[in-house]
């Protein structure tokens, strides 16, 4: 997969070198590329944003610098058709595990990092002849700009990329792949600062201790999320998990 990310914090990205998202690109599963906004300006300022017509508190990202660098990134797609162009902002659709996946099966993907009060409206009106544009919220909050929001879905959509993750069935079995949130895990010792684990752990019982993972999926759930118990496909649930 190609990833471009178009910043006026190239160094926010950084992260992007470490751990699994680093190896997969040192790898070559992964060619992530993180350009620089101001090396689009053209004034010796190198200036990235204007106040806002019809006036109200903080500026405006500029539309030509974001042509000249979202132009460049379309030039040098490898994609057949328009690459996906995610705008992070508190304005746009939340991002899910589903968003991941999908995201995950595309060949280009761009990110164009808004800072201030955002980008001037134009730009993603006129890139959508280029890109298929998506904005995409992190969630209910703000942030100071769209980084952050990038190095988080970039991990997510990095890490389903075959090959990426050692293990594929890891990524079976966590919070959000079955619409439920992930069952409590322990590890050794068995018996710490007095605190044991569920007995039926050490049973062996292979069909016991699935159904106890799957009901503590559900307790979970219906305790944190009930909004995600709502949100499940009829048919989802079996008897047992109702009954727990
Ligand atoms: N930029 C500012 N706030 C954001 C959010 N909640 N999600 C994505 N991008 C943002």
């Amino acid at each position: 997969m190609r990833i471009d990310v178009v910043s006026i914090f190239p160094e926010y990205l950084a992260a992007l070198d470490l751990s699994l998202i680093g190896k997969a690109r040192q790898d070559g599963l992964l060619d992530l590329r993180v350009h620089d906004l101001r090396s689009y300006t053209t004034d010796r300022h190198r200036t990235v944003d204007d106040t806002p017509y019809g006036g109200g508190a903080g500026m405006v990202m500029k539309p030509e610098p974001w042509a000249l660098a979202l132009q460049s990134v379309s030039d040098a797609s490898p994609a057949d058709g328009r690459p996906v162009l995610i705008v992070p902002s508190p304005a746009g659709a939340v991002f899910t595990q589903q968003m991941a996946h999908e995201l995950a099966e595309e060949s280009h993907l761009a990110f164009a990092c808004g800072r201030y009060e955002g980008i001037d409206e134009r730009v993603l009106e006129w890139a959508d002849e280029l890109f298929d544009v998506r904005p995409v919220s992190l969630g209910d909050y703000v942030l100071n700009g769209g980084e952050v929001a990038v190095l988080a879905m970039v991990e997510a959509v990095g890490r389903l990329l075959p090959g990426v993750v050692g293990n594929p069935a890891s990524l079976v079995e966590e919070s959000h792949s079955d619409g439920l949130l992930e069952y409590p895990v322990y590890t050794k010792p068995s018996d710490w600062r007095g605190r044991g684990i569920p007995e039926v752990l050490l049973s062996g019982n292979h069909a016991r201790i699935a159904q106890f993972r799957r009901d503590e999926q559900f307790r979970r759930t219906a305790q944190r999320r009930p909004d995600l118990l709502e949100g499940l496909p009829a048919g989802t649930l079996s008897k047992a998990d109702l009954a727990a």
